[in-house]
């Protein structure tokens, strides 16, 4: 691993490159923003952990009133409790019985739920609950337009009867997510796919209701649909992730109206290590940064970040922006934080902004590579 490249007090000039850096004037404003909203519409706010994989970010968030958080993977609920998050919700389906027996062995004052969508993840869960000798939270998913996870709108009151069939299974409630339609960029396409989730989401809960069973909750939703779905009425617990570090992707996004809004949190820092007549070359490439989103955009200059490989990134000037000199800072907003950080051991915290701030903190990555 990694030295940290920081120490606390460390001028941010002395920061090495590349390294993540969370600004954090906006992290914070970006983490009271969400729970405000939350407790302003009392909703359950359970944010994503896949997005920080940090432990204490995520009890930040905790002491800020959120209930809990979610992550997507056993490895990442291991790195978490850890690090003493005692409230995880793994929001996704788990099929291989080892890692249900690796979540189901967390420490018995760890609450966990988890999702599910097919009578054999349901029975597997249930062997490893009974095995550990605990009780877990049981969402089954439903589709919610997405076509990835999650069983039809009809389906789910039979496999929330599966639920409560195991002794050690209490059944939660429903989850329904649609991770693409956050990322549709006019209002009114994002409403309409989220009205349609709602629908579905709906529909399931009349599924649950006919089979005879009460649906507690309903939950899932993200930076860019927690809006929609809280005005629902419908969701009682909202997921949002991304919106702590905001990236460069979500940032195209158009604003909807009324909603809060959140500030870039999370730069890639890089240096010039070559300068030629009509291009600059950082030291961060695609092993810096995630670029299924595109690419990161500069933050505060008018230059254009060209992918330069692995390791490198080519700068151009727009207009009449000078280049940088060389071995001067420039600051990166990533494409998708998410896949971002998964790069990074360490996340280093700067207070004061990002020119003349200071190190406050380096806060580990816990779960960084946990892809199991
Ligand atoms: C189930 C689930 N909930 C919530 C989120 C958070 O979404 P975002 O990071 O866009 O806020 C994700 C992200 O992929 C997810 O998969």
């Amino acid at each position: 691993m990694r030295a940290a490249p920081a120490r606390i007090g460390d001028p941010v000039g002395a920061i090495d490159s590349p390294a993540l850096v969370i600004e954090l004037d906006a992290f914070e404003r970006n983490l009271q923003a969400m729970a405000v909203f939350a407790r302003t519409c009392g909703m359950h706010l359970r944010p994503h952990a896949k997005t920080h994989k940090c432990a204490t970010i995520a009890l930040q968030q905790m002491a800020r009133g959120a209930v809990g958080v979610c992550v997507q993977k056993v490895g990442e609920a291991l790195a978490l409790a850890a690090g003493g998050v005692r409230d995880v919700f793994v929001s996704n389906e788990v099929i291989a019985a080892p890692k249900l027996a690796r979540l189901a062995a967390l420490p018995i004052d760890v609450r966990l739920a988890i999702a599910v969508d097919s009578v054999v993840g349901i029975e597997r869960l249930a062997a490893a609950v009974q095995t550990a000798g605990r009780q877990i939270d049981v969402f089954v998913e439903i589709d919610a337009g997405q076509g990835r996870c999650g069983v039809a709108p009809a389906e789910a009151g039979a496999l929330a009867r599966q639920v409560v069939a195991h002794a050690g299974l209490r059944f939660a409630g429903l989850q329904a997510y649609h991770g693409g339609a956050q990322h549709l960029r006019g209002v009114a396409e994002r409403e309409a796919a989220i009205h349609h989730a709602v629908a579905l989401a709906v529909a399931a809960r009349a599924a649950v209701t006919s089979a005879g069973m009460a649906c507690p909750l309903i939950t899932g939703a993200g930076s860019g649909s927690f809006m929609l779905k809280a005005a629902s009425g419908v969701y009682g617990e909202i997921q949002p992730g991304s919106y702590v570090f905001m990236d460069a992707d979500y940032a195209r996004n158009a604003a909807a109206p009324h909603a809060p809004r959140f500030a870039h949190a999370l730069f890639v820092k890089s240096q010039v290590v070559a300068r030629h007549l009509a291009h600059a070359v950082v030291d961060a490439g695609h092993k810096s940064h995630a670029i299924d989103s595109g690419l990161p955009t500069v933050w505060g200059r008018e230059l254009d970040f060209i992918n330069g490989g692995d390791e490198h990134g080519v700068l151009r000037p727009r207009g009449s922006e000078a280049l940088p000199a060389l071995g001067e800072t420039v600051w990166l907003v990533p494409g998708h934080c998410d896949p971002t950080v998964n790069l990074h051991d360490h996340l280093v915290a700067v207070r004061g902004g990002l020119d003349g701030g200071v190190v406050e903190a380096v806060w580990p990555v816990d779960a960084r590579g946990r892809l199991d």
